[in-house]
């Protein structure tokens, strides 16, 4: 089957066609024939080698991990789903191929009126800032929340959940973002290239970091006291941090259905947007082109792999 994906760690140009077989599945999982494949910052961090410190895994690597399909077969003990069902879900890696043995658990039904290319920017990007909305943060109608990088995938599911639960939304991102970050829900976005965010905010309930670096010193600056920040890169409480009382959290996505399944359903209801930037064909060339792309920092909410262009 085509696949693509990198023999060795690199930029771009190593990702190349691999000579991958037809995977097998075993009885816990399901064979999908893949649509669509979204991308991601971690797809790149995975072919770089930039996380093969703390994440082992074994080359070849067939890369990505947000994909769409249909499953063509299921294992003797998955319930869930059956040939023929249209379904959404990430895999650590392997999406970028024709077939992926996928895990069930990871996956949701993709209503007949979501289209493959749509669903496949779901699976990442909003699993995590809704678990960082839900189960990290808890955050409550009428609280002022900053997203630092409401522009990205994170940030432009994010906008849309704070502002659905009537919380006050506040972004950092590029003037050329800013109409469509309010048109998404946001209630002011601040160009970080022009205005330092510590001179227009203060008294934040809660931070989401999804840039990290410089950014992190300023979340604590306009954090309100007791407020929280969800890092999804990586924070640590400096002296002002401790001296707040802030609670600082470091999230680390947990891809399930339970979480995954309402977000498709609220895109199939129409109370979600998912904004794509660009779609690109299913060939080393257009894995190459998404993935740089990505890593340009700059993409604006998803960038999809179409395998019918
Ligand atoms: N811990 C976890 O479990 C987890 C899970 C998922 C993702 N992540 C990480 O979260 C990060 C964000 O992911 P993503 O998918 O949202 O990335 P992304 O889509 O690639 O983000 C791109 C966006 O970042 C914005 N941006 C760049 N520099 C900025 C700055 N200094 N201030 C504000 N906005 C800035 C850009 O907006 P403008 O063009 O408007 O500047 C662009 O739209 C990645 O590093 C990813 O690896 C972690």
């Amino acid at each position: 089957m085509k696949a693509i994906g990198i023999k060795e760690y690199g930029g771009p140009e190593n990702i190349v066609e691999l000579d991958a077989t037809k995977p097998q599945i075993n009885d816990d999982q399901v064979l999908v024939e893949t649509k669509a494949v979204g991308i991601n910052p971690f797809d790149w961090k995975i072919a770089t080698g930039s996380v093969k410190a703390w994440l082992k895994l074994k080359l070849p690597i067939i890369m990505d991990s947000d994909f769409a399909g249909v499953v063509v077969a299921v294992g003797a003990n998955v319930q869930e789903f059956a040939a023929g069902d249209r379904v959404v879900g990430f895999t650590l890696t392997g999406a970028s191929a024709e077939y992926i043995a996928a895990d069930p658990k990871k996956m949701a039904l993709l209503p007949d009126n979501v289209d493959f290319t749509t669903a496949a920017g779901v699976p990442e990007a909003s699993m995590t800032i809704w678990q960082g909305i839900f189960n990290h943060a808890h955050v409550q109608p009428n609280e002022k929340v900053l997203i630092q990088g409401g522009a990205g995938g994170l940030g432009t599911f994010g906008i849309q959940i704070l502002h659905q639960i009537g919380a006050k939304v506040y972004t950092t991102a590029s003037a050329k973002n800013a109409d469509l970050l309010k048109s998404l829900g946001a209630d002011e976005v601040i160009d970080y290239h022009t205005t330092k965010i510590t001179d227009v905010l203060s008294d934040m309930d809660v931070v989401f970091d999804t840039i990290g670096g410089d950014t992190v010193a300023e979340d604590f600056e306009v954090l309100k006291p007791y407020g929280r920040l969800v890092s999804v890169l990586g924070a640590q409480p400096n002296e002002l941090a401790k001296e707040k009382h802030l609670r600082v959290m470091d999230e680390s996505a947990d891809f399930n259905h339970l979480d995954l399944q309402p977000m498709v359903d609220s895109i199939a209801l129409g109370k979600t947007k998912v904004v794509i930037d660009k779609t690109f064909p299913f060939s080393v060339d257009g894995v190459r082109e998404a993935i740089e792309t990505s890593q340009s920092h700059h993409a604006v909410g998803k960038l999809i792999v179409d395998f019918s262009k």
